[in-house]
């Protein structure tokens, strides 16, 4: 099957075909850019060299695109969003990684992008790419959104809780997330450019961020409830790697035991999710997931306060975007899930 990568040059799209250079069923027949247009993948990813030979990156063309079985967009929020819809239109699978089809309510956008989504019958046919929530959805979709890296680990690491009805109501979730760089994309900003971020920790979107809308719509749908959520990210000083630390309050009555079975049974069988159990004295660090699509996920109850939090440790590049992109692909293809996505973490 051939496949094309919509922003290969980028971060997510470099991954994409790092991923995809060892896929079994998949090959990559077309991938854009605009500033390497003509030339060969390595000038924009040096480590791929000799992997993609006969492969130069051309400009974006919906009609060369549709040439491909399935596509994956790895553009920026906006910019794929009519091409996407044309490509699904024509019959493509698409999966995006930007967040244009993650939220079913259309008035989220104007509230969250500020922007009047003009696809609204899209959204609802669109599928939330995380397969421990969607797997049955995912079967034969032909739009994926792929979730957000920051939400992909603040729901994986509540999921449990909320689906088991553990959380006091009504349920209102703070979740603390610690960043990587590479979340902010390989084009520098004032901000993000590496004298300002080299050794920075602080706070950013701290008035409200845009993943929060995802996760409350995802929690909210396994609660089949309203759940809150708070959601503040912290730039830290690294490149790759998503730590989500979720805080909510014990229902009355709802034991250490009883969490603990919430995540064994939550995630019993999934093959990217590995629990940490916290009695072992250790959690979730980035640093054992880095390169791989695996979730790390482990949770830390206070009886005496009540309080539980969920922790999910995730590459932001691979499980928070182009690894889960490429299962849920896999999942919708009929293609193995793990295919591609075996190679395990590198460490240190
Ligand atoms: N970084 C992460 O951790 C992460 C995680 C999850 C989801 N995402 C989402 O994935 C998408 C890509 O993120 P990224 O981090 O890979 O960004 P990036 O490194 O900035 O890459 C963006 C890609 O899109 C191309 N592009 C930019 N503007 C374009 C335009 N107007 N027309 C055509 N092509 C254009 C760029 O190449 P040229 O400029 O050469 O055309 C580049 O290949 C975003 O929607 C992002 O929100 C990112």
């Amino acid at each position: 099957m051939r496949a094309a990568v919509l922003g290969a040059s980028g971060y997510t799209g470099g991954e994409l075909l790092r991923l995809l250079a060892g896929h079994p069923e998949l090959e990559v027949s077309y991938a854009t850019s605009r500033e390497y247009a003509g030339r060969p993948i390595h000038y924009a990813h040096p480590h791929l060299r000799g992997y993609y030979r006969g492969l130069r990156f051309e400009r974006l063309n919906p009609d060369r695109a549709l040439e491909a079985d399935v596509v994956f967009s790895a553009l920026p929020h906006g910019v794929g969003l009519h091409t996407t819809a044309s490509l699904y239109e024509s019959g493509v699978t698409v999966v995006d990684l930007s967040a244009d089809y993650r939220l079913r309510d259309p008035g989220l956008y104007r509230v969250w992008y500020g922007f009047e989504h003009p696809y609204p019958d899209l959204l609802s046919r669109a599928v939330y790419g995380l397969p421990e929530l969607h797997r049955e959805e995912l079967r034969g979709a032909r739009l994926v959104a792929a979730p957000g890296c920051n939400a992909t680990a603040a729901i994986l690491a509540v999921a449990p809780l909320v689906g088991a009805g553990l959380l006091e109501e009504p349920v209102r979730i703070v979740v603390d997330v610690k960043a990587g760089s590479s979340e902010a994309g390989s084009k520098p900003s004032r901000g993000n450019h590496h004298p300002a971020r080299e050794g920075a920790v602080r706070p950013y979107s701290a008035g409200g961020h845009r993943h929060a809308a995802e996760v409350e719509q995802e929690l909210s749908r396994l609660a089949r409830g309203g759940v809150r959520v708070s959601l503040v990210p912290h730039a830290v000083p690294s490149v790759r790697g998503v730590l989500a630390s979720a805080h909510s309050w014990l229902a009355p009555g709802a034991s250490p035991e009883e969490v603990a079975r919430a995540y064994a049974d939550a995630y019993r069988g999934e093959g990217f999710v590995r629990l940490v159990n916290p009695a072992t004295g250790r959690y979730p660090d980035p640093r054992f997931v880095v390169g791989s699509n695996y979730a790390d996920v482990g949770w830390a109850v206070e009886p005496g306060q009540g309080r539980v939090t969920g922790f999910a440790a995730i590459d932001n590049l691979v499980r928070g975007a182009a690894g889960q992109a490429l299962q849920a692909a896999n999942i919708a293809l009929g293609l193995p899930e793990q295919a591609g996505l075996e190679a395990p973490p590198i460490f240190p």
